[in-house]
């Protein structure tokens, strides 16, 4: 079965993994970004990750080379005018992300699928951006994207069948496991997971207990592979920040409304992994 074309727009985390699972799948992928030096690092950050598989034996090198020869990066959006499916992954931002979608509905060819990555924002608010709402979905993947086995697929009212029966075969095709939801903030997986996240960092707040120890209770205590902390700073503390915001901004319950010292680092640029330091130091302990 030959691919689809899938364009996407952003080049961060999410962007780069998505690029990466469906370019394996066969798809041939258009990865836009903003400046050429970001499209060229992430072609680089692709090509070490397929090399890293390779030599793990994961990979085979003569696949690793088709794949990496499917993807090609570009700074303008009218590159993605033919593309079959389009996934814009950029910043949890709704004012950023409706602009985005209003130029998607101008560029992208009629007929195609414009799906949204967002965790938490309304997908009806997008889908009215463009001229053809019915073709516009949720496709959320989840972090890291290649390793990831859910995505959840969002109907918005606005949805039409066609689409979200297409966006459930992107998926699969791309070896994941779909689960449809309705377009409510945090869909399944972040409307239970980000209490429990914000309330740990509420424990260490409250000095009950240290960050390390907090995140060893969870693994220990509960099997996790990753306590809280470290799974915060694995999302970005900007990208969790903007999901509690939207989740406290649907429900208005407390348990959603972001912890201050999670809104201070972001202040202070310290956004976790991505940034080389969040509640945990990645620099200084060699860890990144
Ligand atoms: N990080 C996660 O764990 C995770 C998981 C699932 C979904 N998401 C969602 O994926 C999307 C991207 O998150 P990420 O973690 O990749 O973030 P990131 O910070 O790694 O990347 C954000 C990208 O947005 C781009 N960007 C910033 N401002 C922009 C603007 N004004 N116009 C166009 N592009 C702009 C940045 O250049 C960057 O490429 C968000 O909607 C987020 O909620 C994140």
């Amino acid at each position: 079965m030959s691919g689809m074309r899938v364009g996407i727009v952003g080049s961060g985390i999410m962007g780069s993994g998505i690029a990466e699972c469906a370019a394996k799948s066969g798809h041939d992928v258009v990865l836009r970004s903003r400046k050429r030096e970001t499209a060229d690092a992430m072609l680089a950050g692709l090509e070490r990750s397929l090399a890293k598989q390779v030599e793990r034996g994961k990979l085979d090198e003569t696949d690793a080379k088709e794949i990496a020869a499917r993807v090609t990066a570009t700074t303008s959006l009218d590159d993605l005018a033919d593309c079959d499916i389009v996934i814009e992954s950029i910043v949890e931002d709704m004012a950023t992300k409706k602009e985005l979608f209003a130029e998607l509905g101008r560029v992208v060819k009629q007929g195609a699928i414009i799906a949204t990555n967002t965790s938490t924002l309304p997908v009806v608010e997008l889908a009215v951006q463009t001229s053809r709402p019915e073709s516009v979905c949720g496709i959320h993947f989840f972090n890291p994207a290649p390793a990831m086995t859910l995505v959840e697929v969002v109907r918005p009212i606005t949805a039409s069948e066609e689409t979200i029966a297409a966006a459930i075969a992107f998926v699969e095709r791309c070896g994941k496991t779909a689960v449809e939801v309705k377009d409510q903030a945090g869909f399944i997986v972040n409307n239970l997971l980000f209490p429990y996240l914000n309330n740990a960092v509420r424990l260490y707040e409250q000095g009950v207990a240290s960050i390390e120890d907090i995140d060893e209770a969870m693994k220990g205590g509960c099997n996790f592979p990753m306590g809280p902390f470290a799974l915060l700073d694995l999302v970005g503390l900007d990208t969790s920040l903007a999901i509690l915001d939207a989740l406290y901004e649907e429900f208005k319950d407390p348990n959603y409304a972001p912890r201050p010292s999670l809104r201070r680092l972001v202040a202070a640029g310290q956004l976790g992994r991505k940034s080389g330091k969040g509640f945990y130091d990645y620099e200084s302990s060699g860890k990144k």
